[in-house]
């Protein structure tokens, strides 16, 4: 049985007195025994701040990217090493918007995996395709593939390392979601692609939904075989829709 994993992104949201607040009534809502991991993915510049808030909680900290490389003369990105040392557990890589608004490629998605799991990081890696794709019958082919390329960069013993994040492109910050049957069945081929590269990893690692999960819809996604939690965007930015979910992923 895997252990559900509710993961927030807040993307470039917050604001030091906005963020102390959130994370607070977060805290104040988790259940102390927790059947769920629970994460927050927050802008660079606020990861000491969130570090010192969420430190003692349940509560992971996590980043919203990182660079493929160790470092030098990258003016800009942060590497793995350096979210490590902000006691970062978990960084999102290859995020929809990361792709569409930075050209980051299914290479580069791969390398910067391998980069935050070389400096013992917890990669979410994202993939999803567009509504074109999804019409075009091109679902599995791009979401697949996506996967392929990083499970290529990758050794079989590392891959029960990281957790995968389906996120259609069309769902995301949209309000559509994808109906639980259709998440299931994409699920279910990236479980088996996972399995091509490790059978053992393909069972143990976690693929959740992300693309306008809410409170409404949290509990029939999360009840699917295959779904093991959500990356939550909108719905992470308010406590009480974001613990909601995290409450509907306890009790599946
Ligand atoms: P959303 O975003 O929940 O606002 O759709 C999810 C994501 O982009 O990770």
């Amino acid at each position: 049985m895997r252990r559900k994993f509710v993961a927030g992104n807040w993307k470039m949201n917050g604001d030091l007195a906005s963020n102390a607040a959130l994370i607070s009534a977060v805290k104040a809502g988790l259940a102390a025994e927790g059947n769920v991991d629970v994460a927050t993915c927050v802008p660079a510049p606020y990861l000491a701040q969130v570090q010192a808030a969420v430190s003692g909680s349940a509560i992971g900290l996590g980043a919203q990217d990182v660079s493929a490389h160790a470092a030098g003369a990258y003016t800009g990105e942060v590497s793995a090493a350096m979210l490590a040392e902000f006691a970062c557990k978990y960084v999102i890589v290859g995020h929809s918007e990361r792709r569409a608004y930075h050209g980051e490629t299914d290479a580069q998605v791969a390398a910067k995996t391998a980069a935050a799991l070389k400096s013992g990081l917890t990669p979410i890696v994202c993939v999803g395709e567009t509504l074109a794709q999804r019409e075009a019958a091109q679902t599995n082919a791009v979401v697949g593939g996506q996967l392929d390329v990083v499970l290529a960069a990758l050794e079989a013993g590392q891959v029960e390392a990281i957790v995968v994040a389906y996120e259609p492109v069309w769902a995301i910050g949209t309000g559509k979601t994808a109906t639980p049957e259709m998440a299931q069945d994409v699920h279910a081929m990236l479980r088996a692609r996972l399995a091509l590269k490790s059978v053992e990893a393909a069972t143990k690692v976690r693929i959740l939904y992300g693309g306008s999960m809410k409170p409404d819809n949290a509990k029939e996604l999360l009840a699917m075989a295959d779904i093991d939690g959500g990356l939550i965007g909108g719905a992470a930015l308010k406590a009480a829709d974001f613990l909601a979910i995290v409450q509907a992923a306890q009790s599946n």
